[in-house]
């Protein structure tokens, strides 16, 4: 089976400035913060991208110069700039998917917790619009705190009647990127050929990479796996400090996130076995919500994995990561019910 995360990177770079075949369906992308530290990046990513038709780019300043500028690029999509909230209708309505780096970024010191305070009433107002002008489209939710902005969009959805759980996702692909890298070097091997699933959620010790199931398989001691595991879970936090308040990871996040709107527009597509972690609707714990394995398809969610094997470290890992957890998801439905 195809664990496509590695596959559609190397999608991504050999495919970029190929030419799409005719048989490629339209698809219009929208990136909701687009003029960001993200958002431009990944604006420039998706234009790469041969299954992409029409690429909106929305945020509340400066899109007409970046869509003017990414749009003189010689590939498939046409690419429109949309400023401020009344042409936020126009840059949503036909979306298959939307993709959300919408929000402000951490500085040192901060947690993502620290960020819901704004950024929960951003991503309410945009999924409010998203539910009124392209209700049917894939969200890629990026903007933090992940864990709580995931369950604010389910409610936003479901007071609409507009909630479709297969097709809201929480993009956690940074942290599978970043388990990858930090493995293969420790490993010695190519991070080309590695896989590691990374499951729970995107922040701290919710962050559990399964370093058990990377392959290819490499001998690590139990305190190699402890330190891959702890730099993982603080990467985010790497970048913010070595960043030194100029905000958090942002062209290795666009990185994921193409690669992740990249699966989920061959999903989409009817391209069979495509599976990403993502942080999603799900039963395989007692959490509403949870990273985990997903097989995406023609409708967003095809199939929630089951977690696998777990080494005791892990299981651990998962035990510890629940309650903090909980309480992000409680926060994210409570803001979304009272406001
Ligand atoms: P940034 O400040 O550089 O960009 C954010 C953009 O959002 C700005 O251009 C701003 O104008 C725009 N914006 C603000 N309110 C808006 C609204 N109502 N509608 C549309 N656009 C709006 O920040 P960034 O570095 O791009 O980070 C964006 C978010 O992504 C942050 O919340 C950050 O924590 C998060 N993030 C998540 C991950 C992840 O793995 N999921 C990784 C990195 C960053
Ligand atoms: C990350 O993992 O890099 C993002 O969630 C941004 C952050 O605040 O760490």
């Amino acid at each position: 089976k195809r664990v496509s995360s590695s596959s559609s990177s190397t999608y991504l770079i050999r495919r970029s400035f190929g030419s799409e075949s005719s048989s490629t369906p339209e698809r219009k992308v929208a990136v909701l913060g687009a003029a960001g530290g993200i958002g431009q990046p990944l604006a420039l990513l998706m234009k790469l991208n041969p299954l992409v038709s029409k690429l909106a780019l929305y945020d509340i300043a400066s899109t007409p110069g970046v869509a003017a500028d990414v749009s003189h690029i010689n590939t498939r999509s046409q690419v429109t700039g949309y400023m401020g909230e009344d042409q936020l209708a126009k840059a949503l309505e036909g979306s298959d998917l939307v993709i959300i780096p919408a929000g402000v970024p951490r500085k040192p010191g901060m947690t993502r917790d620290d960020l819901f305070n704004i950024n929960a009433g951003i991503v309410k107002s945009l999924c409010t619009a998203i539910a009124k002008y392209c209700p049917n489209a894939l969200v890629n939710m990026i903007s933090n705190p992940v864990n709580s902005t995931v369950p604010i969009a389910a409610e936003i959805f479901k007071k609409a009647g507009t909630y479709y759980e297969k097709k809201l996702f929480g993009v956690t692909t940074l942290d599978v990127v970043r388990a990858k890298t930090f493995y293969a070097g420790k490993a010695n091997v190519s991070p080309a050929g590695v896989n590691v699933p990374v499951v729970g959620g995107h922040a701290g010790i919710t962050i559990l990479p399964l370093f058990s199931q990377a392959t290819p398989k490499a001998n690590l001691g139990d305190e190699e796996i402890k330190a891959l595991t702890k730099r993982t879970q603080d990467g985010g936090t790497e970048v913010v400090e070595a960043k030194a308040g100029k905000g958090s990871a942002t062209l290795s996040m666009a990185y994921a996130g193409a690669v992740f709107a990249d699966s989920c527009l061959k999903g989409l597509n009817g391209v069979p076995d495509i599976v990403e972690c993502s942080y999603v609707q799900s039963t395989i714990t007692e959490l509403p919500f949870f990273a985990s394995k997903v097989k995406l398809g023609k409708n967003g969610v095809e199939e929630v994995l089951g977690l696998g094997p777990l080494s005791d470290y892990e299981k651990q890992g998962l035990e510890s990561l629940k309650a903090e957890l909980k309480s992000s998801i409680e926060k994210g439905i409570k803001f979304a019910k009272d406001n």
